[in-house]
C-alpha cells in the first residue's frame, strides 16, 4: 500500500514499484483511508509519507498500522527536519526512503524491510513461547545477566522466594535467593557467580534450604547453568530449583513404613510368610517360615517353592497350578500336605496373594502358611466323639423305648390280669355272701364287697392309661398315622385346643424304631404347644412323597423366638434335632412373632426296614 496525499507522486511511486515486480494493492491519500484499506485487505508493507495532511500524520498512522495490523512501514520523506526524524525513528520503522526515490534504493530497502519484519515476527513468537513455557513449568527459574543481576523470574520462583518479578528485577541474585545448609544452617552462596566465572553448570553439594522473604523454609534442589551466545560468550545464568520437602517427607515415611513392616513380618513366628517371584523362586523369608519349614533364609532364597510340596503333588503339577490359579484369581486359599526340610510332613493352610504393579504386570506372590495338623486332628477327634455320642444316644433311646414297651406290657398284662383276677374274686365273694346273707354280720361286708369292683375298675383304667403313656400300643398295632391320630384326640381332650389333621400316608409304614422316633418328636411338639405357645389352633400335616416323609405341625401361638431356639436349656428341641439326625433327616423350626410356630420334620423314606406297603 502506498500512503501519499499527492496523487501524482503516489502514481509515480506505484509505477516504480510495479516496475520492480511488486503489486500495489492499495493507494491511500489520507490516514483514515490507509487504516480502512489495511482493515479490508491483507497487506505486506506500507510506504508511508511522513507528513500526511489532515487526520493523523504519517508517524501516528504508522504506529496504528503496526500495532493493530502488524504491518511494517517504510517512511517516505522529503527533506525532513530533525525533530520529525527523531519521532519517526521512535516508531521503529523498517526503513526510510528519500523523495524523489531511486529505483535501486527502492528495491533493496523493501527487501531488507520485509526480511527484518519476518525475523522480528519469528523472534517475538519464540519469546512468547519461551515466556509461556517458563511460566508453566513446575520448576522455579531465575535468570540473571552477566553481573548476577536478576532479569527474569517465573511464578514458581516468585512463590518460593516470596519476591515478585517486578520487585526482584534489578536486584542481585543473592538478595532474593537466600539459601543455607539444611544441617549446619550456614549460608550457601547461590553459585551463580561460579557459573558465570567458570562457565560450567553447578549443582549445590549439600542439602539446601531456601529462605523466603517471609522466612518460610523449603528444602530445594538447584542447578545454575550459564547462558551463552553464538560465539560462546556468557550472557547470563539460569538458576533452576524445585521444592523437594514433600518428596523427602514421602520418601522418608515410605522408608519408615517399609522398615516397620519388615520388622513385623520378620517377627511373626506362628505363620510362615515369604515372597515368591513370578516363577515361584523364594525372594524373602521370615522367622515363622524358618520355624515351620526348617530352612534358614540363606539356604532357601532363590530356591523354587515346589520343594515344600510332597513328591506326589509335584508330579501332579500342583505348585505350578497354584501359582497359575493365584495369578488368575488374585488370591487363593489351599489346604494340603507340605514337607519340611527334614522330610517330615504337616498339614498346611496356605494363602497366596498375587502382587501386581500399577499397570497390572505380575511382580510375584505373597505366601502365608501355617501348620494345621493339630487343628485337623482335633477336628477329627471332635467329629469322631460327636458320632460316638450320637450312637450312644441312639442306643439309649432304643433301650429306653424297649424298657418302656416292656414295662407297659408288664403293667398292662400282669397288673391288668391280676386286677381282673381280683375282680373275679370279689364277684365270687359277693356270691358267697349272698348265700349267708341272713347272718347279721354279713350285710356290711357284702356292702363293702359290692363297692370294691368299682375301685378296681378305676385302678384298671389308670393302669391302662399309664401303659399307653409309656408306649401307645396303637403305634405297634396300627402304625404311625393311627398313633398320631390317637395322640391328637388325647391332646384335644386334655387341652381344648382345636386340631386339624391331614395325611396321605395310607399304606406306608415305617420300621418300628423310626416310627417311634417320629412319634416322640411329634409328642414333644404337642407338649411344647400346650406349655409355651398359647395357641388356639393346630394344623398337622403328614405327607409322604418323592422318597421323603414330611411331618409339619403349625400352631397359631406366640411364635418361638431365635433366642428360644439357640438356648442351651432347650433340651426338648435338642432331643428333636438329635432324633432327626438319627433318622438321617432334619427338623426346621420357624417362629413368627404373634403368628405362630411351624415345626417341620423331613426324613428319607426308603430305608432298609421301612415297609412301604402293609
Ligand atoms: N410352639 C411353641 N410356641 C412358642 N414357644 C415355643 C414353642 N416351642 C418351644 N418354644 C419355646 O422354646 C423353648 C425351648 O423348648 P424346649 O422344648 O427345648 O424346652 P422346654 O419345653 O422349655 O423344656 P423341655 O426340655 O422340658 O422340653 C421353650 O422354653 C419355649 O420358650
Ligand atoms: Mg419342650
Amino acid at each position: 500500500m502506498v500512503v501519499e496525499d499527492e496523487s501524482l507522486i503516489a502514481a509515480h511511486i506505484q509505477r516504480q514499484l510495479e516496475a520492480c515486480g511488486y503489486m500495489v494493492s492499495a493507494l491511500a491519500s489520507s490516514s483514515e483511508a490507509a487504516l480502512q484499506r489495511a482493515a479490508q485487505i491483507p497487506l505486506d508493507l506500507a510506504l508511508m509519507d511522513v507528513r500526511l495532511t489532515g487526520g493523523l500524520d504519517g508517524i501516528e498512522t504508522a504506529r496504528v498500522l503496526r500495532e493493530k495490523f502488524n504491518l511494517p512501514v517504510i517512511y517516505l520523506t522529503g527533506n525532513a527536519d530533525d525533530l520529525t526524524l527523531e519521532r519517526a525513528k521512535a516508531t521503529e520503522p523498517l526503513g526510510f526512503l528519500l523523495k524523489p526515490i531511486e529505483e535501486r534504493r527502492l528495491y533493496s530497502t523493501i527487501e531488507i524491510a520485509l526480511y527484518k519484519h519476518r525475523m522480528e515476527t519469528r523472534l517475538r513468537s519464540i519469546e512468547r513461547w519461551f515466556a509461556t513455557t517458563l511460566k508453566s513449568i513446575g520448576d522455579a527459574v531465575i535468570v540473571t545477566d552477566t553481573k548476577g543481576v536478576i532479569t527474569f523470574m517465573n511464578p514458581i520462583a516468585e512463590r518460593l522466594t516470596g519476591w515478585r518479578l517486578g520487585e526482584a528485577t534489578g536486584k542481585t541474585v543473592g538478595e532474593v535467593y537466600r539459601t543455607v545448609n539444611a544441617e549446619t544452617r550456614t549460608p550457601i552462596p547461590s553459585r551463580v557467580n561460579e557459573a558465570l566465572l567458570e562457565g560450567v553448570t553447578v549443582n549445590p553439594i549439600s542439602r539446601t534450604l531456601l529462605l523466603s522473604r517471609k522466612g518460610v523454609e523449603a528444602l530445594i534442589d538447584a542447578i545454575a547453568a550459564p547462558v551463552r551466545d553464538r560465539s560462546g560468550n556468557i550472557t547470563g545464568v539460569v538458576l533452576t530449583f524445585r521444592d523437594i520437602s514433600e518428596r523427602e517427607r514421602v520418601e522418608h515415611a515410605l522408608q519408615e513404613s517399609e522398615a516397620r513392616f519388615r520388622l513385623l513380618v520378620e517377627g511373626v513366628h506362628d505363620y510362615a510368610i515369604f515372597m515368591l517371584d513370578p516363577d515361584g523362586g523364594v525372594t524373602s523369608w521370615n522367622a515363622g517360615a524358618e520355624r515351620l519349614l526348617g530352612y534358614r533364609s540363606e539356604e532357601i532364597i532363590g530356591a523354587h517353592f515346589s520343594r515344600f510340596f510332597t513328591p506326589q503333588d509335584v508330579r501332579r503339577g500342583q505348585p505350578a497350578r497354584n501359582l497359575e490359579l493365584a495369578a488368575a484369581e488374585g488370591r487363593i486359599e489351599d489346604e494340603g500336605w507340605r514337607m519340611r526340610k527334614d522330610g517330615s510332613r504337616f498339614q498346611a493352610n496356605v494363602i497366596i496373594n498375587t502382587l501386581r504393579d500399577e499397570s497390572g504386570g505380575l511382580l510375584g506372590f505373597a505366601y502365608v502358611t501355617r501348620d494345621i495338623t493339630r487343628l485337623k486332628q482335633a477336628e477329627k477327634q471332635l467329629k469322631d466323639s460327636r458320632e460316638q455320642l450320637r450312637a450312644l444316644a441312639a442306643y439309649l433311646q432304643s433301650v429306653r423305648e424297649e424298657e418302656r414297651t416292656r414295662i407297659a406290657r408288664e403293667v398292662h398284662d400282669e397288673l391288668g390280669q391280676a386286677l381282673t383276677g381280683l375282680k373275679m374274686d370279689l364277684a365270687w365273694l359277693d356270691k358267697k355272701f349272698a348265700e349267708i346273707r341272713n347272718l347279721p354280720v354279713v350285710r356290711p361286708l357284702q356292702q363293702k364287697t359290692r363297692e370294691m369292683p368299682e375301685v378296681v375298675d378305676g385302678i384298671i383304667s389308670t393302669v391302662r392309661k399309664i401303659a399307653t403313656e409309656l408306649r401307645p400300643g396303637v403305634l405297634d398295632d396300627l402304625g404311625l398315622e393311627a398313633a398320631i391320630e390317637w395322640q391328637i384326640q388325647d391332646f384335644q381332650k386334655r387341652t381344648g385346643i382345636r386340631c386339624e389333621f391331614t395325611s396321605n400316608l395310607k399304606d406306608i409304614r415305617l420300621c418300628p424304631d423310626r416310627a417311634t422316633a417320629v412319634f416322640r418328636i411329634f409328642q414333644e411338639t404337642l407338649t411344647n404347644i400346650a406349655r409355651h405357645a398359647g395357641a388356639t389352633r393346630v394344623n398337622i400335616k403328614l405327607e409322604a412323597g418323592g422318597g421323603k416323609l414330611l411331618l409339619e405341625v403349625q400352631d397359631n401361638g406366640r411364635g418361638v423366638t431365635a433366642r428360644d431356639l439357640s438356648g442351651s436349656r432347650s433340651l426338648g428341641l435338642l432331643g428333636m434335632r438329635e432324633r432327626a439326625v438319627m433318622l438321617d433327616g432334619e427338623v426346621n423350626i420357624i417362629g413368627r412373632r404373634g403368628k405362630g410356630t411351624t415345626v417341620g420334620l423331613r426324613i428319607p423314606l426308603i430305608r432298609p426296614g421301612d415297609v412301604t406297603s402293609r
